[in-house]
Parts: structure tokens; sequence; C-alpha cells
């Protein structure tokens, strides 16, 4: 039997949906530049965004959230904005946004953009004029420009790293051709960061927050949240290796106490807009606990929780896992948050599929395992409560692309590493589509990066149909999801006694069972099956009868 999807009418009638639609709701990360091409130049857009949107609807997501789509030089793939009211002209048109925010509420889903207020491009107006201006341009005081230290300032002001590799520091040209100060860049050069003690930068957002919110958008996604306040002063960190502190440990760089007022002034912005608005917080704190005090009630709606995309294969782990993120939301009274991949990070896929050594090029493992995980992996966060983000492609088993060439790569952290870091461009190629044809699909021209050999075998074209395909997998869970209500709500889950190895939790009417392990393992049979990622048998004894619960199996029943 495989894979197990029940077609007989569930027997609870769903609960009727609480207040506030992201609390479970499934959001698809769509990556701009590599979901759909519109007019073949090799690059994803907007109106290609938008002539898929159908497949979404049918995948049954509720809400997709949108990467950077702004006017921007693309220094690190649209983080680097120059413009936050205008579009990328390679992405697209504004009126190309507005239509597919039309066109997405048409087709009952929401619309989530990404805001980047952390940093600009260097090509922003404001930083542009700060630079040529130089010393004493009111433009100044809106980021962070500091002389330098030693005898004739050419040392940076202080030992901050940036994220991509190399000092967080560059230093500018006056004027009239002399050596200048420095200005602050967590991430690459071209994104110089903002000063947030200075109103204008506080004006500024709160207004491009009412410009996307009067263009009908449901969220934002908000990035390096936990960055855009630094301790006064700036001190010293007094070690090198703050690129692994972040999100771990307390520095003067990160998770500063002053943002929360940031949000809390954006949340009675977002609350003044019909239609339950949200933000959702890309926020690394070093604990569960730092990390809530995002989503306490009158700040952000939500912030992604990276805790299951950081953990391995194994039942245990991911136990803690779960137990400390839903704990933590709780005492706040937000919802959890899951994520198994996205466009920072390995596909889980191949996560999965073996050990990936820390800090080096992703390794493509035993790929056949891997997506046998990656599918358990999926099933098991679908059935936890609080909503699922799922990054494009995943739905195909898309594994990580582990041999582009060094040539083609784009991740600015690659450069500014040498080439020992960045290797994000693996998780961003292009969709394929179709089993043939010019970039699978993708578009009628080539593809900004490399679609790997056999990847139109994986396409949505080859998988749809198909009942043992990951995508139909995805199809069926989606839609046990939104019928089921077991699945998705509520804030805790019940732990039933388990075999080293195996997951068992248990939902009002739903039971979710995983088995980490490499053999099958014993459990008593918890009720009638709904799903699994790979084939069961001997379903059919009456509850609490031995049942071998397959290697890297999720299993769905209901109880
Ligand atoms: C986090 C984003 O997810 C990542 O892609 C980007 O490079 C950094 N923030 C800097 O904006």
């Amino acid at each position: 039997m495989f894979p197990y999807a029940s077609d007989a009418p569930d027997t609870v009638a769903p609960a009727a949906a609480p207040p506030g639609w992201w609390r479970e709701a499934v959001i698809y990360q769509v990556y701009p530049r590599s979901f759909a091409d519109g007019n073949g130049d090799g690059m994803g857009d907007l109106p290609g965004i938008r002539s898929r949107l159908p497949y979404l609807k049918e995948l049954g997501v509720d809400a997709l959230w949108l990467n950077p789509f702004y006017a921007s030089p693309q220094a690190d793939a649209g983080y680097d904005v120059a413009d936050h009211r205008a579009v990328e002209p390679v992405l697209g048109t504004l009126a190309d946004a507005e239509e597919l925010i039309r066109y997405a509420h048409e087709l009952g889903m929401r619309v989530i953009v990404d805001l980047v207020p952390n940093h600009s491009s260097d090509q922003h107006e404001w930083f542009r004029r700060a630079r040529e201006e130089g010393p004493g341009s009111p433009y100044r005081d809106r980021y962070h420009f500091r002389p330098g230290k030693g005898a004739s300032g050419e040392l940076p002001p202080n030992d901050w790293t940036s994220v991509f590799g190399g000092p967080a520091w560059t230093r500018t040209e006056n004027p009239d051709g002399t050596p200048g100060d420095w200005y602050l860049h967590l991430f690459a050069p071209e994104q110089p960061d903002f000063d947030w003690e200075h109103p204008a930068v506080r004006h500024e957002f709160r207004s491009i927050l009412r410009f996307w919110l009067d263009r009908g958008i449901d969220g934002f996604r908000v990035d390096v949240a936990q960055g855009l306040i630094k301790a006064e002063g700036l001190p010293d960190i007094g070690r090198t290796d703050q690129r692994r502190m972040l999100g771990t440990e307390a520095t003067p760089i990160w998770d500063q106490d002053g943002v929360h007022e940031i949000y809390r002034s954006w949340r009675r912005i977002l609350d003044t807009y019909p239609g339950e608005r949200i933000a959702v917080a890309e926020a690394w704190a070093p604990t569960a606990e730092r990390t809530a005090l995002y989503v306490r009630p009158d700040e952000l709606h939500q912030t992604f929780n990276f805790a299951l995309m950081g953990a391995s294969w194994d039942a245990e782990e991911i136990r803690q896992v779960v137990d400390t993120s839903l704990e933590a939301v709780r005492t706040v009274g937000a919802s959890a948050t899951w994520v198994l991949s996205n466009h920072d990070t390995c596909r889980h896929a191949t996560r999965f599929a073996g050990p990936q050594p820390e800090g080096q090029r992703h390794r493509a493992g035993d790929r056949t395992l891997g997506l046998r995980r990656a599918r358990a992996a999926t099933l098991l966060m679908l059935a936890l409560p609080g909503s699922a983000y799922l990054y494009q492609g995943e739905e195909l088993g898309l594994p990580e692309v582990t041999d582009l060439p060094d040539e083609a790569r784009q991740d600015p952290a690659f450069a500014r590493s040498g080439e020992t870091d960045g290797f994000r461009d693996g998780c961003r190629v292009p969709m394929p589509w179709t089993v043939a044809g010019p970039s699978h699909g993708f578009g009628t021209g080539g593809s900004w990066l490399p679609q790997p050999e056999g990847w139109g075998m994986l396409s949505v074209e080859a998988q749809m149909s198909d009942p043992d395909s990951t995508l139909e997998l995805y199809r069926a869970a989606l839609a046990l999801r939104r019928r089921h209500p077991g699945l998705g709500a509520g804030d805790t889950v019940q732990w039933d006694d388990a075999p080293d190895g195996v997951l068992a939790f248990r939902r009002p009417g739903f039971v979710c069972t995983t088995n980490t392990a490499d053999r099958a393992l014993t459990i008593p049979l918890p009720g009638r099956p709904l799903l699994s990622n790979s084939p069961i048998e001997d379903v059919e004894g009456p509850p609490g009868a031995a049942f071998a619960l397959p290697a890297h199996t999720t299993v769905w029943w209901t109880a």
C-alpha cells in the first residue's frame, strides 16, 4: 500500500477556524528569481509567478511569501534594496506586483512580502548622498559612519565581522579623494546598515509598511529582525568567531532590547488595516525564550523557528525541539512555526542524505535515503500545531544542487569567504516545470543558475498524477490537513510511549508516528492510516495490535 492516502471521509467535523489565519497556515516561499520566468530572459519574474498561481492553489497552500522583488542592484539577490517602493525592472513592474496580489486573492491565497529594514543597498539614494556629500551630510546619520582607529584612521572602528565574511566595515573616500570614515555593514559592503536611532529611518519604514499594505498585501516577512538596534557605542566583541555566534549568544550586534519598541509601533500600523495583516520575523536570538519576545501580543505575529531545520534525523532531538518550541511560544500566546528548507539553507532532501560538513561545500550523499527521510520529516512537520513554511521545490523533493560550477555562483558570501562558505546558490536553482524544453519550463530562455542533469525527471510535469511522487504526497498531506481538525491547530502535542527511534504524538482525533531508525520498529497500531511517505502493510488489525513501522517513515492515523 503506497503511499497510503485514505479517501474515506473524516469522521470528525473540522473545527471552526480560530481567529488568526496565520496560526495554522501553510505558507509557500516563492523565490522570485527562480520560480518562473515570464519573459524568457533567464531570470524569474512577477508575471511568471502570476502564471503559476493556479499550481499553488492546487497544491493547497494558504499563502505565499515572496522574497524581495524591489529595485536592487542584486548584490545579495535583492536583499540590497535601492528603492523599497519600486519593483526591480528585471522582475517586473509595480503593476505586475499589484496584479499578482489581486490574482492570489482571487484564488483565495494571501500574500506576504519581504521587508528588509536592517540595511539598504549602497545604491539607495540616502546612502549615495551620504557618501557623495561626505561628513556633514544630513544623510550620514541614517547609517553608521565612524572614524577609523589607528594613527590615521586606517583600522576599522571596532572588531565586528560581517556575516558574509571579512570585516563589517568599509572605508569611504572623502569628496576630496582623501581616505574618510568607515561605514558598518553586517552583511556585504553593498548593504550598509541603517542607524535605527535616527527618526527619519523609523518614519521611512512606517511609510513603507503603509505603501505595501495599501496595495493589499497580507503581511511582511521581516529580514534580520534581531539586528536593527546595535549596543550603544558599538563596543568590541573580543572574539573572532562571531559568525558562529549569530543567534546563539548575546552580543552587542544582535537582539538588543531596543528592537521591540520598533515592532510595537509596526503592530499598531498593521492593526489599523482590515483583514488581519501580519508580520513574521526572521529573528535569530540566543534562546527560544528570547525569540518569543518578538511575538508578544503587541509585537509581531510570528517568528521563524529554525530549530527543526537545525535538528538531525533523530527522534529524541526532534522531540526536544518540538517541546522547547511549543513551550516558548505558548508563554506569550503566539503560535508555533516550522520550517525545513529555505533559500539560505541546504535543502532538507540533501541534509538528510548524509552528514554535511560544517562550513564546507554540501555533499549530495545518498539521495534515495535523503528523499525518504525528507518526505517523512515533512509529514511530521505538517502534523505539528502551528504554521508551516514550505520552500519552493521541496514539494518536488528537489535536492540541493551540490555541483554548481564556481563561476556560476552568485552568493556574495562565496567570494568574500575565499570560497569556503556561501553555498546558498545550490537551493536557488530555477524550478523544473516540464520534463524537456528550454530550462525545463522555467522560461523560454536559459536559467540564471544552470539546472543539473536529470532536473526534468523531478519536474512538476513528471510528478503530476503519479501517486508515488513527492508532489502528490504534498498535495494529499495539505488536503488532509485542511480537512482534519487534529492537524495544525492548537498549541500542544501529547506524546505516546514509543521505542527508541520513534516519535509518536497525539492530537485530537489524530496520531502521527515517525520512525527515524534505519530498520522497522514495532509500535501498537494507533488506528486507521491516513497517509504515509512509504509503503505500509498490516494496518487492518485492532487498535493496539503490533504494527511494524518501516524505517524512515511517518504515518498519519485517525484515532
Ligand atoms: C537573511 C536573508 O534570508 C538572506 O538571504 C540575506 O542574505 C540576509 N538576510 C541579508 O539580508
